[in-house]
């Protein structure tokens, strides 16, 4: 079951490279055979959660894995890595890696993992950026984060990357990795997240299953005020809502999002409410 889902999978991502090349070349050229495709895990984790994600990335696809490894690692303390990373933004001196330049040509997939720093990818990745060539490969981007950053480092991936095909990013967050039973439930994201990649979804046919958003209700308040309880970064006003019936119930609430005094701006935030019985509402995601 998991050789012939890895060979599709591994089919349908060396359709995304013949589809990329082939713009770029000449049409003229003979078909290339397919064949399965090569493709390594690469990822940076500071805490864990990351590395768990990567190790079932990893099982799943039966890639190589490199761990990004930092020549100083990062203080022990948040508030200290917050320092740190927000000094490293600011001034952009990227940090240096013990394996920073990778032999990566014989991979056509990169599956690349980090967790979510300040809005986007730790800052190990842009040093991984700057030293190795991804033009032509495909990206497969996944990431841990506390309340989201899954799109928007997609799309500064793609920005940094014009030349590569970057896909559809997976993400879950770090209260839901780092769970009980974190390790399985990620791993059902991530068989159901590459089923999606395989079949070439994107985020908006993705969204297809939901309600229209329609206004709030009691319950919807309840449901939001649940999910939402230990959420302190920034403050979340629900406006309306739309709904998509899973084994249980997925919200796309929007809200309005403020604080740190920035003005207010629009965001979706994703919850998932469990069938009765089997566990409270919870933050899926805040769309940045
Ligand atoms: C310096 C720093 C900045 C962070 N910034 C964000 C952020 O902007 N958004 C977010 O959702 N999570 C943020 N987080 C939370 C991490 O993304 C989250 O804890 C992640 O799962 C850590 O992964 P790891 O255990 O692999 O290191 C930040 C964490 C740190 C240490």
């Amino acid at each position: 079951m998991k050789m012939s889902f890895s060979v599709v999978l591994a089919f349908s991502l060396t359709m995304l490279v013949g589809c990329k090349e082939e713009s770029a070349q000449s049409k003229q050229q003979a078909e290339p055979a397919a064949q399965v495709s090569k493709s390594v895990v690469v990822y940076y984790s500071q805490n864990g959660a990351t590395k768990t994600l990567a190790g079932i990335f990893k099982e799943a696809i039966g890639a190589d894995v490199i761990e990004l490894q930092l020549a100083n690692a990062y203080p022990s303390t948040y508030d200290s890595t917050i320092a740190a990373v927000g000094a490293q933004r600011e001034s952009k001196q990227w940090p240096a890696l013990v394996n920073a330049r990778r032999e990566l040509a014989r991979y056509d997939t990169v599956y690349l993992g980090y967790p979510i720093m300040f809005g986007s990818f730790a800052p190990p990745i842009y040093t991984f950026l700057d030293s190795n060539d991804l033009s032509g490969k495909v990206v497969v981007p996944f990431c841990t984060y506390g309340s989201g950053g899954r799109k928007a480092s997609a799309a500064e991936l793609k920005e940094l990357e014009p030349n590569a095909n970057v896909t559809l990013a997976m993400g879950i967050s770090n209260r839901r990795i780092t769970a009980e039973n974190g390790a399985e439930i990620a791993k059902e994201e991530v068989m159901a997240f590459l089923e999606n990649l395989a079949a070439g979804k994107t985020d908006e046919m993705l969204m297809g299953g939901f309600s229209e958003q329609r206004p709030l209700t009691a319950e919807d308040s309840a449901v939001f005020a649940t999910a939402t309880k230990d959420y302190a970064y920034l403050s979340l006003k629900p406006l309306s809502v739309s709904t998509q019936v899973v084994a249980g119930t997925n919200y796309l609430f929007l809200c309005t999002m403020s604080g740190f005094n920035r003005p207010p701006t629009e965001t979706m935030v994703k919850i998932f409410k469990p069938l009765p019985g089997r566990g409270e509402p919870e933050l899926i995601v805040v769309e940045k």
